[in-house]
């Protein structure tokens, strides 16, 4: 299994806990980007909507869905996610960042932690994809910098905040990446 607590050079990554609702909602709650971009986030985010999205991470299985709590000085700034398919041959990333701690790398690096950790943990896996809105220009470019690669757009793909947007897909393999 990918361990549960990992470290990057600025930052700490653990499992999340039921008391970390407080510290996303936080974060979260006047994010214009987090709620622009991402479907299941409602336009006013509560603490219900906080603790649902916390409760949600903690009760994934770690063997095929873990998720770390990006942490900094005691405090949670953030979350990475994977969610591993076809016998931990490919996983699926996801990530996000406390607005006010933005352009300084640290998603980048958080990103880069997770991958070298399962690419070590798992010696079948491939390929680490990741989905994102295509008007997202952060997110592809944290994707773009690790070496990520554009495979492809499904257009009108996610009905996000009334839409119908364009999905970007790009993925990284093994053998083009190195820890
Ligand atoms: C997308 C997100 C994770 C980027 O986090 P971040 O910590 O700012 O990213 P980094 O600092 O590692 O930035 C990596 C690069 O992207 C650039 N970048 C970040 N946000 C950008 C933006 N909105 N527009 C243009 N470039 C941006 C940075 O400048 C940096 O490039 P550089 O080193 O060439 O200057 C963050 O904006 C976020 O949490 N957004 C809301 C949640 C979300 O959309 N998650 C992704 C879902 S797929």
């Amino acid at each position: 299994m990918i361990p549960e607590q990992l470290s990057a050079e600025r930052l700490k990554l653990r499992p999340f806990t039921p008391a970390d609702g407080k510290s996303v909602f936080d974060y979260w709650n006047s994010d214009a980007d987090w709620a622009r971009f991402n479907k299941s986030v409602p336009d006013e985010y509560s603490e219900v909507d906080a603790e649902k999205f916390v409760a949600d991470l903690v009760l994934r299985d770690r063997e095929s869905q873990p998720n770390w709590a990006l942490v900094i000085d005691g405090r949670v700034i953030g979350v990475v996610s994977l969610t591993f398919e076809q016998d931990h041959r490919i996983a699926v990333i996801g990530y996000g960042i406390h607005g006010a701690l933005r352009g300084q790398g640290l998603s980048g690096e958080a990103v880069k932690t997770v991958i070298d950790g399962a690419f070590r943990s798992y010696s079948m896996l491939q390929k680490i994809r990741a989905h994102t809105d295509s008007r997202n220009t952060g997110s592809i470019r944290v994707l773009e910098k690790l070496g990520f690669k554009r495979e492809g757009i499904l257009r009108s793909n996610q009905f996000v905040k009334g839409e119908l947007t364009d999905e970007a897909i790009y993925g990284v393999l093994r053998k083009e990446w190195s820890d």
